[in-house]
């Protein structure tokens, strides 16, 4: 374990994958920052911090002989760590929402950004940034959002949830090398925000549907069970949760 802790940067994911060739980078290398100018989220979005506040970090993992089929695993992976490590700090009504958000009852403490190194059509490695909110106290614009301190009235110190956070990427990082796949997927589809209970969700031309979470795909694909009795699976893209 290699730990680089910076200041300021634009980002630590570009850091990180400014760093890395993954042939030769070790093992969850991390790289932290107490603040990012320019933070990136899922789907081309903005992540913001206060400085000093919260958890951003970056940490590679080096995926051996990986399929590009293995994506998706990765990234149950790192929602089932960050979920473990939350619950060791005892966060109250922790789930993860699709794909990789986790949530505190109906509010979000941490966004995954992974961003993965693929050479040949082979998954070489894997940039896994994480954003969590771990002290901040107010977020403008952003009811959604919420931390830990939030949640419990406690402060907590940021080295020892990282600490936490990269045991338990360790542990489940060893049982995906092992091939665990059918034990991740069934533990991530149990923690699922709004699982077997009716939703409402929304499509890319604004129409809302409801149906009930079933699960997921291997590849990432959300299961859920429509109205017209059947089955469909969605990417990202396609729909939103909204309650
Ligand atoms: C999301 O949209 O929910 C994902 C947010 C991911 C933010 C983290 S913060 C550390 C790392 N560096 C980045 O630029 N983004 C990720």
């Amino acid at each position: 374990m290699y730990i680089i802790k910076l200041n300021a940067i634009d980002s630590t994911n570009s850091y990180l994958k400014d760093l890395v060739s993954a042939a030769t980078q070790k093992d969850y290398t991390v790289v932290v920052a107490e603040t990012q100018t320019k933070g990136r989220g899922q789907m081309g979005s903005q992540w913001q911090t206060e400085c000093g506040k919260n958890l951003t970090a970056s940490v590679f993992k080096r995926i051996l002989s990986g399929k590009i089929s293995d994506q998706f695993y990765i990234s149950m992976v790192v929602a089932l760590s960050i979920y473990k490590a939350l619950r060791a700090f005892e966060i109250p009504k922790l789930s993860i929402k699709w794909p990789n958000d986790i949530l505190s009852a109906n509010t979000k403490l941490c966004g995954v950004l992974i961003e993965n190194v693929i050479k040949s059509n082979h998954l070489q490695g894997s940039i896994i940034g994480f954003g969590l909110n771990v002290n901040q106290k107010t977020f403008t614009n952003l009811p959604q959002a919420s931390s830990m301190q939030l949640v419990t009235g406690n402060t907590y110190n940021k080295d020892e949830v990282l600490s936490e956070i990269l045991t338990q990427l360790e542990r489940y990082f060893n049982l995906f090398e092992l091939n665990y796949f059918d034990e991740i997927k069934s533990e991530y589809e149990s923690l699922l925000f709004r699982k077997d209970k009716p939703s409402t969700f929304q499509t890319l031309n604004n129409q809302n549907f409801t149906g009930i979470i079933k699960g997921v795909t291997e590849t990432g694909l959300l299961k859920v069970w429509t109205e017209d009795d059947i089955i469909k699976t969605f990417d990202l893209k396609e729909i939103k949760l909204l309650y």
